[in-house]
């Protein structure tokens, strides 16, 4: 009984001290969750769960300190979302082990661009996640000829800064599954990409007006571009992907506009190509344009029967419309092809059809080797110059 009375007091003298300790151990990281179903989403696939993402993000956006948004597992009936900036907080993560779905009636999206979109944000990662377009009933109605909406691209990013986006599954978008806009220093890494190969439109990856971007361990296969580069798209680096079914990897369309940033520094690194349209292709409109492609290096490509391994075509012009004299004003030059072997589906493996008043320059083809039926394919040059060196096969371009 006598020493009860001395141990309660030392404990309680302490308490205040180990209260002090506890603040001062919290990990400086230490980042504070919303949790989409504690604010009122529900994972069955039917609820409507926009507004309670929107409060988890508005939260986690307005914190002055590291959040997270977390999307437990469960299927998430999205509309329209937008996770608009400017932020307080530079650091949100969000962590998804669920699935977002948009609505199955492509009406509901309409004529939105975008599904889910970042806007003027900066610091956000994105972890995980499965992202459904639904985007099946809007592609019938695109193929049957009817008059139909846009449809919307499925994730957005768009005037925004340190982005990363790791792990994410993508399928059936209405269009474009993931677009990069105006955006500085954007990681994307295993992503899984996926659409039927008669999807119209529904492009991987679509990256424009943006410096630093790395694509990285993907796999993407859809009805349209692998991966899209638009102009005054700078410091692009995309390595380790596996594309197809899909129109390849796509520089371009470029030169529409008159005035239009050009495509610099771009790299394309072990990629394989399986079934696709295209490989590695640079696309221009047959229009008077200030846009320039330049420094480009395609390099380590694998063609699986591909139909255009190699492409370079300045010739677009749908419908022939606003083309004065079929010429392109997009100047390209300094795009070197390096180890790309494997298999085209057709005869010209290599197509450079470059325009009549700004030819292509400083093209270089070393130790490329592809066969057509096991066989030597051809090369076909218009209005290119440059040069090849090592095993160069097809090789009658330079
Ligand atoms: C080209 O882009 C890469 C990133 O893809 C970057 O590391 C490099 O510094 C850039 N080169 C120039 C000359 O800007
Ligand atoms: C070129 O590729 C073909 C088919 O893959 C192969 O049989 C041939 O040996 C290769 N040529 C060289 C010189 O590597």
């Amino acid at each position: 009984m006598k020493m009860v009375q001395p141990m309660t007091y030392r404990v309680l003298s302490l308490l205040p001290f180990l209260f002090f300790l506890h603040i001062q151990l919290l990990p400086t990281g230490a980042t504070t969750t919303y949790n989409v179903v504690t604010l009122g989403a529900k994972g069955d696939g039917k609820s409507d769960s926009t507004m309670p993402f929107l409060s988890a993000w508005d939260s986690a956006c307005g914190s002055d300190h590291p959040a997270t948004v977390y999307v437990p597992l469960g299927t998430y009936l999205l509309g329209k979302t937008m996770f608009s900036g400017p932020c307080k907080n530079g650091d949100i993560t969000f962590r998804i082990d669920g699935t977002l779905v948009a609505p199955s009636d492509y009406r509901v999206l309409g004529n939105a661009a975008n599904w889910l979109i970042f806007d003027r944000v900066s610091g956000v990662s994105v972890y995980g996640g499965t992202l459904d377009g639904q985007g099946t009933g809007l592609w019938t109605c695109k193929r049957s000829g009817q008059n139909c909406p846009t449809g919307a691209t499925t994730l957005e990013s768009s005037n925004s800064n340190n982005i990363f986006v790791s792990g994410l599954t993508s399928h059936n978008s209405q269009m474009f599954h993931i677009v990069i806009n105006n955006c500085n220093n954007v990681k994307v890494q295993g992503a899984k990409v996926s659409a039927s190969r008669i999807s119209p439109n529904t492009d991987g990856i679509h990256v424009s007006s943006s410096s630093g971007v790395m694509i990285l361990n993907s796999r993407i296969g859809t009805g349209d571009d692998c991966i899209s580069i638009g102009p005054g798209t700078t410091n692009l680096w995309i390595q380790n992907i596996a594309c197809g079914p899909g129109h390849g990897i796509s520089i371009g369309s470029l030169g529409k506009d008159l005035n239009e940033a050009g495509v610099q520094n771009v790299t394309v690194n072990t990629v394989t190509f399986t079934g696709t349209k295209n490989g590695v292709r640079i696309k221009t409109w047959a229009k008077p344009s200030s846009a320039f492609v330049r420094g480009v290096l395609f390099q380590h490509a694998t063609m699986v029967n591909v139909q255009n391994p190699i492409i370079i075509s300045q010739n677009y012009c749908p419908d022939n419309k606003n083309c004065p004299r079929q010429v392109s004003g997009v100047r390209i030059s300094d795009v070197t092809y390096q180890d790309i072997h494997g298999s085209s589906a057709t005869e010209v493996a290599v197509e450079f059809d470059c325009s009549k008043e700004y030819p292509c320059n400083g093209i270089t083809l070393e130790d490329v080797n592809l066969t057509y039926e096991n066989k030597a394919a051809e090369a076909s040059c218009v209005n290119a110059g440059g040069s090849a060196s090592g095993l160069v096969k097809p090789s009658n371009c330079f």
